[in-house]
């Protein structure tokens, strides 16, 4: 993969143990989108911008013993600490890829025929076009395939998570979704922790 990706500020501000420490704060969360999709054993699911990886560990369990996990994200950092999470772990359904999800074609590492189900979690904030990245995400997944997209709120004070200037309104983004071909199937707010999260069918 080409990508070359760019350091922002949260990411050069903190290390990825300190950023598994706050993904492990929102495991309640991501088991219920995990539940939303469904995710069973023999699922094949992307974690688009894993970061360390907490959602692609837990998501690994669930669809074993057939099922396997594509781990994207475009630092090699973020994937070596996964890599070192699934060995310690013993998890060994975990394929890890370094892509840029706003430059590199999918389609040549991940088998979107088999994937039919993603997570999109905190990922959008970070990328400069996320409509783009919304376009390409929609190209490649097939018609029916079901992603769960989260982000933060603006309104939120920001006691967790990114600045609220840097934070993406709901309405824009279900906007951006709907534009880029997804349909919207479920939302839900979570005002503790200022974020939502939405439920999108590929049409
Ligand atoms: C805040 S972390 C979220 C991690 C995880 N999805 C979660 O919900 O906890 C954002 C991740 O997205 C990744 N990311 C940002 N832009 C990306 C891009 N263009 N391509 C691939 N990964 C990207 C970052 O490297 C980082 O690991």
């Amino acid at each position: 993969m080409h990508g070359h990706p760019h350091q922002v500020p949260w990411e050069a501000a903190v290390s990825w143990a300190e950023i598994f420490e706050h993904q492990k704060r929102r495991q309640p969360l991501v088991e219920e989108w995990l539940g939303w999709l469904e995710l069973g054993p023999g699922d094949h699911l992307a974690d688009l911008g894993t970061g360390p990886g907490l959602t692609s560990l837990m998501a690994a369990n669930r669809v074993q013993p057939h099922g396997r996990v594509y781990a994207v994200d475009h630092w090699p950092e973020a994937l070596d600490f996964l890599r070192r999470q699934a060995a310690a772990a013993g998890v060994d359904n975990i394929d890890l890829i370094q892509a840029d999800l706003g430059h590199d074609d999918l389609s040549g590492v991940v088998p979107a025929g088999r994937v039919r189900k993603a997570m999109l979690t905190h990922v959008l904030h970070h990328v400069p076009a996320p409509q783009s990245v919304l376009q390409r995400v929609h190209a490649w997944l097939g018609p029916g395939a079901r992603m769960v997209v989260a982000e933060f709120d603006p309104g939120g004070p920001g006691r967790v998570g990114p600045p609220p200037e840097e934070r993406i309104r709901e309405a824009e983004l279900a906007q951006w979704l709907s534009d880029a071909g997804f349909h919207i199937v479920r939302r839900k707010t979570y005002p503790e922790q200022e974020q939502y999260a939405l439920l999108v069918e590929r049409r």
